[in-house]
């Protein structure tokens, strides 16, 4: 079911609140994310980078871990702010981590303007390989 205006907008802010929290010294691109799971809870998170570059974890990524670490493993919605004029959807990588415990996700991408992204995790990664393609 879509999530309803009032939980979008609780959850696009938590995103936006997140992005304060990024550590992103080599890119200055602060990114939040919060993750609304089965149960109603928002979990937030930010880009963490690194010196060593390739180990930086998106803020979509981190978001989801820690929703996992409190035992809400099952995504309904994914929002992800970023400081740009136009809305922005999760890189690839992140679009398969969504996809392992929110096939069905819902992804709300908001900005520095006024334009919203609104799709689903489908639309963004379509005919996914996940844990369905495991099942026996
Ligand atoms: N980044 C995210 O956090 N999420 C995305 O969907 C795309 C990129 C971060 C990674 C890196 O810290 C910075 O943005 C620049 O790529």
């Amino acid at each position: 079911m879509a999530v309803p205006e009032p939980l979008r907008m609780e959850l696009t802010n938590a995103a936006r609140r997140a992005s304060e929290r990024a550590y992103c010294p080599y890119s200055r691109f602060r990114v939040g994310a919060a993750v609304l799971t089965e149960d109603g809870t928002i979990v937030a998170g930010c880009n963490v980078e690194n010196a060593s570059y390739g180990l930086t974890i998106c803020a979509e990524r981190n978001a989801i871990f820690q929703a996992v670490a409190i035992g809400q493993a099952r995504v309904r919605a994914v929002a992800i702010y970023t400081p740009t004029p136009s809305p922005s959807a999760p890189c690839g990588a992140c679009r398969q981590v969504i996809n392992e415990f929110g096939p069905d996700a819902e992804i709300l991408s908001v900005c520095d303007g006024p334009d919203v992204l609104h799709r689903t995790l489908a639309d963004l990664l379509p005919n996914a390989f996940g844990p369905k393609n495991l099942a026996p």
